[in-house]
C-alpha cells in the first residue's frame, strides 16, 4: 500500500450532490437497505441455503466456530451465518449517511459492494469483525486506524461520521443470507435515470473544453463499464476518491528570485518543504519560510474541483446518463 495514500474526511454537508449520485437518486435506498429479504435471486429467502452455498471459513482465525459442512444431513440453518439478521433495525439517517461517507472514504479500497475494491481493501461482507460489529466498537476502532501497520490508513473521520459508516456497513450486511452473498439490492440499483440529451447539452457547455467525445472520451464507457463507476470518475476527474488532495499530476513553480524559477512536477509539499520532479529526471526540494520561495501549485483538475459543488442532482443524472452512451 503506497503511503502516500491520502483520504481526507469530507464533511456531508458539502456532499449533497454526491450523496445523490452515490444513492442512484433514490430516495427509498436507505430503507431498502434494512430490508432483511433480498429482493432478488431464484432462492426464497425462508429456504435452507443449498449445501452448494458452503459458507467460507472465516479469515478471522481458529477461534471461529467452523462452518456446518456441505455433507451433513442437518441443513444449515437459514441465516445462520448471517449476524446482521437478529440485529436491531438500523436508525435510517445514519445509513444514509454513512453511505454516503462509504462511498467517499471506503469504496476506492473496499468496493462499491463491500467485497474489496482496487486498491486492496478486504472484503467486508467476510470480515469477521464487520459482522460481529454490534455498534461501532469494532469498526470505528479501524476507521481512527488501528490496522495501519496492516495497510489501511487511519481515514480521519469524527467520531459521528465513523459510526454512521459502521451503521451503513452492518446494513448491507443485514441485507444478505450468508458471507460474501453479493447484496442482490445493491447490485440492482440502476444509477442511469437521467436524460442523455439534457446530459449531452450540460457536456457541451461544461466539459466540452477540455474533453472531446471524438477523442480522448470516444470510447468512455468502456473504460469505465460500470455506470457507478463512470459516475465516481467523471465526478473526481478520473481519480478513484473525491478531489481532496492535490493529484499526482499537480505540477509546481518555484520563484526564488526575480526571474529564477524553477518548474516540475509537484512531489511533496508542507509548510517548511517543497520537492519537485524536474524534466531532466533529478529531484530537488526548497525549504519554505512563509512567502519564500514563492510556490505556485497548478492542479489540473482545479476545474472539476471548482465544478464539484455546483452540479444539481439532474446535472449528475443526466450526464452520466449521456456518457454511458459514448462506446
Ligand atoms: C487505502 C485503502 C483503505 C481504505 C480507504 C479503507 N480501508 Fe479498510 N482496510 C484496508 C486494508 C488493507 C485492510 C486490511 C488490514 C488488515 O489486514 O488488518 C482493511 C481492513 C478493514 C477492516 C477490517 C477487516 C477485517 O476483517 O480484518 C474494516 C472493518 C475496514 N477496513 C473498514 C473500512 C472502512 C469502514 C473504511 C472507510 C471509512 C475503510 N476501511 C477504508 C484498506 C482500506
Ligand atoms: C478545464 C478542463 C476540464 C474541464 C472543463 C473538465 N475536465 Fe474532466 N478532466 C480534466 C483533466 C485535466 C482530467 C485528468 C485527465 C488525465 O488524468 O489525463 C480530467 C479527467 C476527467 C475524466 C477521467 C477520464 C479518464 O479517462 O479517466 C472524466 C470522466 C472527466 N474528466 C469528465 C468530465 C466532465 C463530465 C466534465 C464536465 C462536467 C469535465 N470533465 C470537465 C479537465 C477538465
Amino acid at each position: 500500500m503506497s503511503a502516500s495514500f491520502r483520504i481526507k474526511a469530507v464533511g456531508v454537508g458539502a456532499t449533497v450532490a454526491l450523496a445523490a449520485c452515490l444513492l442512484g437518486g433514490r430516495p427509498a435506498a436507505s430503507s431498502q437497505a434494512t430490508q432483511t429479504a433480498p429482493m432478488t435471486g431464484a432462492t426464497p429467502p425462508n429456504r435452507p441455503t443449498p449445501p452448494t452455498a458452503t459458507p467460507q471459513a472465516s479469515p478471522g482465525g481458529a477461534s471461529v466456530p467452523q462452518a456446518t459442512p456441505a455433507t451433513a444431513t442437518t441443513p444449515p440453518r437459514p441465516g445462520a451465518f448471517n449476524a446482521g439478521a437478529a440485529r436491531t433495525q438500523e436508525d435510517p439517517a445514519a445509513v444514509e449517511r454513512g453511505k454516503t461517507l462509504y462511498g467517499l472514504s471506503c469504496q476506492a479500497c473496499h468496493g462499491q459492494d463491500l467485497r474489496g475494491g482496487d486498491m486492496g481493501g478486504p472484503n467486508l461482507l467476510r470480515s469477521q469483525v464487520a459482522l460481529s460489529d454490534q455498534h461501532g466498537e469494532l469498526i470505528t476502532p479501524i476507521i481512527h486506524g488501528a490496522r495501519q501497520a496492516q495497510g489501511m490508513p487511519n481515514i480521519g473521520l469524527n467520531d459521528a461520521d465513523a459510526l454512521a459508516v459502521a451503521a451503513y456497513v452492518r446494513s448491507v450486511i443485514g441485507t444478505i443470507k450468508g458471507q460474501g452473498t453479493p447484496p442482490g439490492e445493491l447490485k440492482a440499483l440502476n444509477i442511469v435515470v437521467g436524460d442523455p440529451h439534457r446530459g449531452k447539452a450540460y457536456f457541451d457547455q461544461h466539459c466540452e473544453s477540455c474533453h472531446a467525445t471524438s477523442g480522448d472520451f470516444a470510447h468512455l464507457a468502456d473504460k469505465y463499464s460500470e455506470p457507478k463507476t463512470l459516475q465516481a470518475r467523471w465526478l473526481a476527474g478520473g481519480r478513484s476518491t473525491a478531489l481532496d488532495a492535490p493529484g499526482n499530476k499537480t505540477t509546481v513553480s518555484v520563484t526564488t528570485a526575480p526571474g529564477q524559477t524553477v518548474n516540475g512536477g509537484l512531489l511533496h509539499i508542507d509548510d517548511f518543504l517543497v520537492s519537485l520532479h524536474l524534466p531532466d529526471g533529478t529531484e530537488q526540494s526548497f525549504k519554505r519560510r512563509g512567502n519564500v520561495p514563492e510556490v505556485v501549485l497548478h492542479d489540473p483538475l482545479q476545474a472539476h474541483r471548482d465544478m464539484l459543488p455546483q452540479y444539481t442532482d439532474s446535472d449528475i443524472h443526466d450526464v452520466t446518463a449521456y456518457l454511458v452512451t459514448l462506446k
